[in-house]
């Protein structure tokens, strides 16, 4: 009886684990994100689906390079807005890495990703969780598509000497982004206790050295 108990308390914690790492399914045909809208629900609130049009599912300009650039790691990203796309579980973004640029060591918390090499090649790599840390590495052509499971840290390095451009698809709406360098380093743990963190025991230098990379006193 107990261990029957004990089964099922297991089986609706793995259900119930599964069911909060994924977007929510929509009640709906379509919730075009309604941004003026000051009603806050899971996701954008919905515009009147009597006012929807064809151009709330669509978005032009992905051919180009464009978006924000990181100044320090030099990869620029276009996210690509579509309104029509709001509660449906699914981000999209063109990434440009220019030759000796990388996208760091990062992950998305909530979302699996695949991605498509439309210019360029790149070095690609996503590593498995403690304590293998195994690295799945390839280098990337156009044409080439790649799939980082959830939750994974991964990379891209443009070791080459044309410019990469890639159109990635993630599993959720809001996939979130943890880049690890600049969590451990920009963020606001103690220096004493990075320190430890990196097998330095009492000595603080070399997390100094490296926060000051980071724009930390
Ligand atoms: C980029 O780095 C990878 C991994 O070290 C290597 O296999 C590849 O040949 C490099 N590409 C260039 C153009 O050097």
């Amino acid at each position: 009886m107990a261990a029957v108990l004990l089964l099922v308390v297991a089986l609706v914690a793995v259900g119930s684990g599964r069911g909060d790492a994924f977007d929510p399914n929509p009640l709906q045909d379509f919730c075009v994100a309604d941004t003026t809208s000051k009603v806050r629900v899971n996701g954008v609130s919905c515009k009147d689906p009597a006012a929807v049009v064809p151009g709330d599912f669509f978005f032009a300009g992905v051919d180009k390079p464009g978006g924000t650039i990181s100044k320090h790691y030099a990869f620029s990203a276009l996210p690509v807005q579509i309104p029509g796309l709001n509660t449906l579980g699914q981000s999209h973004v063109r990434v440009d890495v220019p030759p000796g640029g990388i996208f760091p060591p990062h992950y998305h918390p909530r979302a699996s990703e695949t991605a498509v090499v439309l210019e360029g090649s790149v070095y690609f790599g996503f590593l498995s969780s403690y304590p293998d840390n195994r690295l799945f590495d390839k280098v990337l052509r156009k044409g080439d598509v790649f799939a980082v499971p959830q939750g994974l840290v991964h990379f891209l390095y443009n070791n080459g000497t044309e410019p990469a451009a890639l159109y990635a698809t993630l599993s959720s709406q809001n996939p979130g982004l943890v880049l690890l360098a600049d969590t451990l380093f920009a963020g606001a743990l103690p220096d004493d206790l990075l320190a430890k963190t990196l097998r330095s025991g009492n000595d603080n230098h070399i997390v100094e050295i490296i926060r000051r990379k980071f724009g930390r006193p």
